[in-house]
């Protein structure tokens, strides 16, 4: 994997501000990370998104992308897709926003997947209405589809799944999916719907404060199993899997990462069920939400 995004001693302080937004964070990007950025109301993910997205220039530090410093250089984000805050002209259709959006950025070529687009989003219905007097969802599947229509290989979404009712969010989530599987795009995406980005992301960034606390890598969880006590025998067992499987003794909960293979998720519920030891099965609890609470001070 090669580095794609490099952030240096970025500090951002509002110049209203006696505090700082964003202190000195240093992190690498590389090509292909699908990164969940964390963090309370008011930790700086925002900031840090604009500070990215060129929004807003640094108090200190830079960030190059692929090797330029993005605030001295120029259209060093052509291939970004940006979700940020829902920008776009209340009072031209569906259609002529994206349209007049493609024409500004010099990327008209791209008009043909305009259909397409709205069509994930699911406004290729209402394409000829003005976003003027849109529901708040609906507002947001516009500023989704300008943030996809260019099939961007970098994506920056903040919040992106706020107000999409679960049908949106499902069918954003398979496409963000589709997208990194198939064309290998590079994503952060900050949510407070933790479920939802542990269903997508391999790496996670928390923000607290304004300093990264924390960047981690992550396997998508496919299902946790909650269990009668263990034997030490059966512990033993579960060591075959290797990190797929991961067994938490104070819980008592075994944790199945989807990079499991079929063979070894029959066998294990195999061994499960015959040792008649599951209390449950589930597939969406948070497991960064743990994390969250054990950063409380
Ligand atoms: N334009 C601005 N001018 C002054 N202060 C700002 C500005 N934007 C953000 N801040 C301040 O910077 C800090 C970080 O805000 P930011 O919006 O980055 O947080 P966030 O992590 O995105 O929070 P949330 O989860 O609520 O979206 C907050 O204290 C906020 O009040
Ligand atoms: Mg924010």
């Amino acid at each position: 994997m090669s580095e794609i995004l490099k952030i240096s001693s970025l500090s951002k302080k509002y110049r209203k501000n006696s505090f700082y937004s964003l202190k000195d964070v240093n992190i690498t990007i590389n090509d292909g990370d699908i990164i969940g950025l964390i963090g309370k109301n008011g930790a700086g993910k925002s900031t840090f998104l604009k500070l990215i997205t060129k929004a807003i220039s640094p108090t200190s530090g830079a960030i190059e992308y692929k090797g330029q410093n993005i605030h001295k250089a120029n259209n060093v984000l052509e291939p970004f897709g940006i979700m940020i805050e829902t920008v776009f002209l209340p009072y031209l259709s569906v259609i002529d926003n994206l349209n007049f959006y493609l024409e500004i950025h010099n990327k008209t070529e791209y008009k043909n997947n305009i259909k397409n687009t709205l069509n994930l989003v699911g406004l290729w219905a209402h394409r000829n209405r003005k976003p003027a007097d849109f529901s708040f969802g609906m507002k947001q599947r516009l500023a989704l589809a300008i943030a996809l229509v260019t099939e961007p290989s970098f994506l920056i979404l903040d919040e992106p799944f706020v107000g999409l009712d679960p049908i949106g969010i499902s069918n954003l989530i398979d496409i963000l999916k589709q997208w990194a599987s198939k064309r290998q795009v590079t994503m952060i995406i900050s949510s407070h719907q933790l479920e939802e980005l542990e269903s997508l992301c391999t790496r996670y960034i928390f923000i607290d404060q304004g300093k990264l606390r924390k960047a981690f890598n992550k396997s998508i969880t496919l299902m946790e199993i909650s269990t009668t006590q263990l034997s030490d025998d059966l512990i033993n067992n579960l060591k075959q899997f290797g990190n797929t499987v991961e067994y938490n003794a104070k819980n008592q909960k075994i944790v199945i990462s989807k990079d499991i293979s079929q063979k070894e998720l029959n066998s294990l519920l195999l061994i499960l069920t015959q040792a008649q030891v599951i209390n449950s099965i589930s597939n969406n609890n948070s497991q960064l939400k743990g994390f969250f609470d054990t950063e409380k001070r």
